[in-house]
């Protein structure tokens, strides 16, 4: 029997490269792409899969379980990668309640239709194993200190903004349908992603397109603040071997031991935009403008991923350098998708965001 596996929030940046990674790599799955298509989901991201006869995209809103449980017994769904979420921390400040709907609520919709469906039906001995792959993030686990040892899987949650606390939330939820029911589970917690296909209102990509455009470069604070990135297509390897291999019940911390204060990498991303366009390098520092600083905003994630390197033998596998110099070339190379993303409601709500700041 084929497998049919579900993948929520596929039409977003990292559920994008999700689904076209399962969708080339194992054309003996089914793959369907569950996503409500807000701001954040376009399909354009998946032009290239979109007519594969092993993929199939469903609108439809996570938090609506009687669609979710309907598809997945239809379906018979048996793995579930769960990416559908509100990402942005900034959003999640103006409005929280949104956060809670998608990313709590949405969570325990799909949790109780997989464990319904799953019940309904018990798979065959010779059946692949079900799974519940969660995606979560290591904002749950709060904010460290400059000189503090990296996040580990044993870290206690201390979440501080609406949107790592709904995450935080959605993991405990997984946790419980596992401990309390028995679910087949995974949780990950991935440090910051970059790569193609980001909405332009996470740091790279917004400070790329304004490079660009020579438009000022809102930096929050002094600039201080540090994150550990990682290439997207390593998240999207790293998340393909814990849905076979991971062990069930477990978390996996997932990061890229490549720590950057966001003044220094501003400035590589300067030097590199304006280097591949031709102007003089550095031309564009002084589009950096300080701004007030984000509420609540945490000094530093770094993320130890050693578990999931000696469980499973997953690491990093493009150097940072490399992958900011392929990153903005997608983006000037890709105008197009920029120009679309950013017209029209988005423009409004960004100006909106920074009026004032
Ligand atoms: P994104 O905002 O780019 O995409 C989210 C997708 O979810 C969009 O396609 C959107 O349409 C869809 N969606 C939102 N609400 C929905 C709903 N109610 N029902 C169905 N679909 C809905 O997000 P991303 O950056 O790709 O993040 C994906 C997941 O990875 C999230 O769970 C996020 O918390 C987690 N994560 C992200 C990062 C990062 O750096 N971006 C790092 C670690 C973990
Ligand atoms: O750590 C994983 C998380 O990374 C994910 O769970 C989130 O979904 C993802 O959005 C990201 O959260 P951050 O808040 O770290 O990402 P963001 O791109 O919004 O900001 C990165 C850093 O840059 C942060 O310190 C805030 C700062 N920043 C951001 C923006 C958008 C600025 O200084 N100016 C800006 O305009």
């Amino acid at each position: 029997m084929r497998r049919c596996i579900l993948i929520t929030g596929g039409a977003g940046f990292i559920g994008s490269h999700v689904v076209r990674l399962f969708v080339n790599k194992y054309p003996e799955y089914d793959i369907i792409n569950l996503d409500k298509l807000t701001y954040a989901g376009n399909l354009a991201n998946l032009k290239d899969i979109e007519d594969r006869p092993n993929y199939t995209f469903v609108k439809a809103d996570i938090a609506d379980f009687d669609t979710v449980y309907a598809l997945m017994k239809e379906r018979k769904v048996d793995g579930v990668i769960h990416l559908a979420a509100e990402s942005h921390v900034d959003r999640s400040i103006k409005d929280p309640f949104t956060f809670a709907r998608t990313n709590v609520i949405g969570t325990l919709s799909l949790l109780q239709a997989a464990r319904l469906c799953w019940e309904e039906e018990p798979a065959a001995a010779d059946a692949p194993r079900r799974l519940f792959y969660h995606i979560s993030t290591d904002e749950v686990y709060g904010s460290l200190q400059m000189d503090s040892p990296l996040f580990k899987e044993s870290n206690k949650y201390e979440p501080h903004s609406p949107y790592s606390a709904s995450k935080a939330s959605s993991d405990h939820f997984v946790r419980s349908f596992h401990d309390t029911y028995g679910l087949p589970t995974v949780v990950t917690n991935c440090s910051n992603n970059y790569g193609p296909y980001q909405f332009p209102e996470k740091l790279i990509p917004l400070f790329i397109n304004n490079i660009r455009n020579r438009k000022p470069l809102p930096v929050y604070g002094k600039g201080q603040n540090v994150r550990d990135w990682l290439y997207v297509e390593d998240h999207a390897r790293a998340i393909d071997v814990i849905f076979h291999k991971g062990r069930i019940g477990e978390t996996y911390n997932i990061g890229g031991f490549n720590e950057w204060k966001n003044i220094d990498l501003i400035k590589v991303l300067i030097d590199t935009v304006d280097r591949q366009l031709g102007r003089p390098e550095g031309a564009d520092r002084d589009l950096i403008t300080f701004v007030t600083d984000r509420a609540g905003h945490d000094l530093r994630y770094a993320i130890d991923s050693t578990k999931l390197k000696e469980e499973l033998g997953w690491e990093p596998s493009l150097q940072f350098e490399e992958g900011i110099e392929k990153t903005v070339k997608w983006y000037l190379d890709n105008q197009a998708w920029l120009d679309n993303v950013t017209s029209g409601d988005y423009q409004a709500y960004y100006d909106s965001m920074y009026k004032g700041r």
